[in-house]
């Protein structure tokens, strides 16, 4: 089983930061680097940063202010060995080159422990900080998107393996024939290359990706080696991954076991059950309904204030917004028979994501099953609040699932590939020989 933490710093959920216990602030480095030493101590796989590209008064407190993802993981490149660090970067609003240099630095800064959460942006906002006329639609996003993976996976392969020779006696600094220049010219981007780093040692850094519509899940299955998602129900999150794998396989020619789909689980642990439903029912009182509403609209796709809440949850136009969270809340809202109070109310603890909530043994009881019965091959984990929530599952989850053999107790490897079990893409040249002509150019560029 492979475990992720996504560290919203001021808690995953919008009142975590008002729990006594809870040290607030998310830009709030100590607090970062005590959870992600914690979480690799735990030998959990990855942290996991979430990004947006706007902010405005009324926003989730871990996401008004925040420190910028990439930034963030080169200071806990120099701090952290083992631990996959995960930071999410929008196709929407950044260049292939700059975006695919800074990964590949990273990959080098830390030996190959750099995954991307590759997002098209959700929030239209973000055009107006970078003066795009407009949002791209959602279809043309993930075009994009497509494109500027493509044109990123073209970039890091510009070296070959071992090109840097630095060959005293020669004077062999570099050897051009290992070079490749990209030269793209596509429909979004116009690339020459080739990039001005070597090939990470993970080959690419991890793409993780979160796509629940059908063009996400088409994206996902092309590029992703690990897929976030919104479950609530076990036979819902069994049929989601199968059909990914069966996308990536039929489709894609992937192997669909390298393909490593992992749930939201937002966790409450106590010694005893009422102690966990005491804990949930206090994160419940502290949350602002009005945040609550404003998060569950989001999620939706729909501003849901003029709405009655003691009536149902009404029937929505499809979100173009999160698709993956919308179609499950509004399953979930069916099967449980909820008014919007009470879809407000779960939102409000839960952000949208799988609650569970219980002792140690029922919350690893649970995991075992959706992982056995194939609806996940790991859980993101989203503590409602750092580090309480989180050091409660480390310390007291983690061992069971330890215990009963379905995690690990040591790395076994020093690359994320290693501890996700996937493995680190050959340079294309090794399966496609490059032309003599390619050779000539190289060796003039
Ligand atoms: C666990 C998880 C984390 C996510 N993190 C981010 C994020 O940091 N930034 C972002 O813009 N979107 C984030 N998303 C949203 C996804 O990138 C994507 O927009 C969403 O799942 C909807 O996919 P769809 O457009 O295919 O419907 C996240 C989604 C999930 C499930």
């Amino acid at each position: 089983m492979h475990l992720g933490v996504l560290l919203l710093a001021a808690g995953n959920m919008v009142s975590g930061w008002r729990l006594p216990e809870a040290e607030a602030g998310s830009q709030n480095l100590l607090l970062i680097k005590k959870v992600t030493d914690k979480a690799e101590e735990t030998k959990f796989d990855f942290v996991f940063f979430a990004d947006g590209l706007n902010s405005f008064a009324g926003m989730h407190p871990s996401m008004v202010v925040r420190l910028e993802p990439l930034t963030l993981l080169g200071a806990l490149a120099m701090t952290t060995t083992h631990i996959g660090l995960a930071a999410t970067a929008s196709t929407t609003y950044t260049e292939p080159y700059n975006l695919a240099r800074m990964l590949a630095s990273l990959d080098h800064l830390t030996g190959g422990r750099i995954a991307w959460n590759v997002v098209t942006g959700a929030f239209a906002e973000a055009a107006e900080n970078f003066g795009a006329a407009k949002h791209p639609p959602h279809e043309e996003r993930y075009a994009i998107a497509q494109e500027f993976i493509a044109v990123a996976k073209g970039l890091w392969d510009s070296w070959e393996e071992e090109s840097l020779v630095m060959d005293k006696a020669s004077g062999k600094f570099i050897d051009a024939a290992k070079l490749h220049v990209l030269d793209h010219k596509g429909k979004f981007f116009n690339v020459k290359g080739p990039l001005n780093i070597t090939r990470p040692p993970q080959g690419y850094p991890v793409l993780m990706q979160a796509g629940a519509s059908d063009a996400g899940i088409n994206f996902a299955a092309s590029i992703a080696d690990v897929v976030f998602t919104v479950q609530q129900n076990k036979d819902t999150a069994i049929a989601f991954a199968n059909r990914l794998k069966a996308v990536a396989e039929r489709q894609y020619l992937r192997n669909p076991r390298h393909l490593k789909v992992m749930p939201g689980i937002c966790t409450v642990v106590g010694s005893t059950e009422a102690k966990a439903k005491a804990k949930l029912a206090e994160i419940g009182s502290l949350t602002d309904p009005d945040y609550a509403l404003k998060a569950l609209s989001e999620r939706m796709g729909t501003d849901l204030s003029s709405y009655p809440l003691d009536g149902p949850v009404p029937e929505l136009p499809p979100s173009t917004i999160m698709q993956g969270h919308a179609i499950t809340l509004a399953e979930t809202a069916r099967r449980r028979n909820m008014t919007l109070r009470e879809l407000r109310d779960f939102v409000g603890v839960s952000m949208g994501h799988k609650l569970m909530c219980g002792t140690p043994e029922q919350i690893a009881d649970e995991m075992e099953e959706w992982f056995r019965d194939g609806a996940a091959d790991g859980f993101n984990l989203l503590p409602p609040y750092f580090p309480g929530a989180f050091d409660d599952f480390a310390d007291h989850v983690v061992p069971l699932l330890q215990k009963r053999g379905l995690f690990r107790t040591e790395y076994n490897g020093r690359t994320l590939r290693d501890h996700l079990g996937i493995p680190r893409p050959d340079h294309p040249a090794k399966e496609r020989p490059i032309s003599s002509d390619r050779l000539r150019q190289a060796s003039m560029t």
